[in-house]
């Protein structure tokens, strides 16, 4: 009986293996010889980034189940999922730790591989796929980020925007493609959508592809050995004669430490996702809301402090050249440094910069999580404003000083001196700009000022710009538009013209 059912399953496979090659696939991949003593736990790394890539385009898929990307209801579907779907909460969880894990273990994987000089020679081509992988891992952190749709996200694709922004010559057309508009919008959304779930996912299964192809066709680094040189000429009868004399399939020997440590990581991120919970959604995304305090995932956590910490005229080097310079030396580490010494304690030059890197990124990003450097915005609560500034102003006046009060403006902006000084004393702005000019400047923002756009009811609008209109000394008359007809001020005429020329909350003040 069991014979005749071993039979029928091995005919069974017979047919199959006929057909499918099983048996010869599996030798070439799975049970492809591998150097004894590479089966070590120093080498579990590169499998454990595979698994977090798993675990997050599992998790990644379900969560496109009820997430919307509309800038008018991703946010709405971030809060379902976290408090209304059932266990949605721990997807959103396992998907946010298995990112943080997963750039994380990569990290630790490539510095392994640098410190046993896996990237030299043959397996120059491993090393570079690598690298590209490790951008596309960075981009899916970035992009998914942006996904939350929250203020952090708000916030993160602004610096984002901001650093891309500072490319010379084509800046402003970097900042429209990658926002899809002139601010941070519905399209916004869509287009890192596109980029989280099909673009970036697509790639990086292309390059793994790739990189595991050549992991199985180069074979893995061998144990390096103190004294033992890489020589392109010797090198590959070297590591076959390892392999004869010493080597072993991988499943089922070498693979076991693998599945180890891949059981204690996905049990450290389920037991992340259960305890600490998924990141946010914080506040729905508010431009005005100047006081949050985004922070980006740690990952990025190094750039946010080297952006606070810099003199100014230094972060355009150091935001926009440094990581390319940084990725573009990374590609071409293995072929400068393709021979000789694997083993880190004969390579000092590598260690100290393998120490000095970690030292200096650690350092950033433990000053990026505290940031002593976050200002105490408390100038709307504790600036006065003159009297002269409330004096003979009509209602509506009044309501736009107590707009500017509402909306925190002064922590950006003094009258007359007090308050903060992060953009221009208002107290003469009438004189500076017509009522048309300071309504785009409220509802459009820029220059490092944010847009209220939405956050602004007409009538607020109205409000703030006639308080502003009369923020001007004794008897200087309002800006006016010099594309108009002058017109004797007495008749206050410019004014009207104007205001029905450009439209829209041109009352005068
Ligand atoms: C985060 C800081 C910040 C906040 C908050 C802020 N502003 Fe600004 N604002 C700026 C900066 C910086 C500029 C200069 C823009 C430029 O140089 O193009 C500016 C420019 C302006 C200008 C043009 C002034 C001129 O002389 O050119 C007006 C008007 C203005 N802001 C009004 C407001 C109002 C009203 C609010 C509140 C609703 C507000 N701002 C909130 C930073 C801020």
């Amino acid at each position: 009986m069991i014979d005749k059912a071993t039979k029928a399953a091995q005919g069974v496979f017979t047919w199959l293996d006929s057909r499918l090659h099983i048996a010869e696939l599996w030798e070439h991949t799975a049970g492809h010889h591998i150097p004894k003593k590479s089966a070590s736990w120093f080498y579990v790394f590169g499998s454990l980034t595979l698994l977090c890539l798993v675990i997050q385009l599992i998790t990644g898929t379900l969560l496109a189940f009820a997430y919307v990307p509309s800038g008018a209801e991703a946010y709405t579907t971030l809060q379902y999922l976290t408090f209304e779907q059932p266990l949605g909460w721990i997807l959103r969880g396992i998907h946010y730790w298995g990112s943080n894990f997963m750039v994380a273990i990569m990290l630790i994987h490539m510095t392994q591989v640098y410190l046993f000089g896996a990237y030299k020679y043959p397996r120059e081509l491993t090393w570079v796929s690598g690298v590209l992988l490790l951008v596309i891992t960075l981009g899916l952190a970035f992009t998914g980020q942006v996904m939350r749709f929250d203020e952090d996200a708000y916030w993160g694709i602004g610096i984002g925007a901001a650093i891309a922004g500072r490319s010379p010559g084509i800046g402003e057309q970097v900042v429209q493609l990658m926002l899809g508009g002139p601010i941070i919008g519905a399209e916004t959304l869509s287009r890192f959508f596109s980029l989280h779930v099909f673009i970036l996912p697509g790639s990086i299964l292309a390059v793994i592809a790739l990189h595991l192809r050549l992991v199985l066709s180069k074979g893995i680094n061998e144990y390096p050995e103190p004294g033992v040189l890489v020589n392109r000429e010797t090198y590959d009868a070297h590591y076959a004669n390892i392999l004869k004399k010493d080597g072993m399939p991988f499943a089922p020997y070498g693979i076991w430490k693998d599945l180890v440590a891949g059981g204690i990581v996905l049990m450290a991120i389920v037991v992340c996702a259960l305890v600490l919970g998924p990141k946010g959604p914080f506040g729905p995304p508010d431009p005005t809301q100047i006081d949050a305090n985004p922070r980006p995932d740690f990952y990025f956590m190094w750039i946010f402090a080297i952006a606070a910490l810099m003199p100014d005229y230094m972060e355009t080097v150091a935001l926009l050249i440094g990581p390319p310079i940084g990725i573009a030396l990374l590609i071409i580490l293995p072929f400068i440094n393709n021979t000789g010494e694997k083993h880190w304690s004969r390579r000092p030059v590598a260690l100290l910069a393998v120490v000095s890197l970690v030292l200096s990124l650690g350092l950033l990003t433990w000053y990026g999580i505290t940031s002593p450097w976050s200002p105490d915005m408390t100038g709307w609560r504790s600036a006065i404003t003159p009297k002269q500034f409330l004096e003979h102003r009509s209602p509506l006046e009044l309501q736009g000083a107590i707009v500017i009060q509402q909306k925190q403006c002064r922590n950006c902006h003094a009258i007359d001196g007090i308050g903060s000084q992060r953009g221009p004393d208002l107290a003469a702005v009438g004189t500076r700009l017509t009522a048309p000019q300071l309504t785009r400047q409220v509802i459009q923002g820029g220059g490092n000022m944010p847009a209220y756009g939405k956050n602004l009811t007409p009538y607020e609008i109205d409000a703030v710009v006639a308080y502003m209109v009369s923020l001007r000394p004794n008897g200087v008359p309002p800006a006016r538009d010099s594309t108009l007809p002058a017109v004797p001020p007495s008749t206050r005429q410019a004014e009207k013209n104007q205001a029905s020329a450009e439209g829209q909350h041109g009352k005068e003040g």
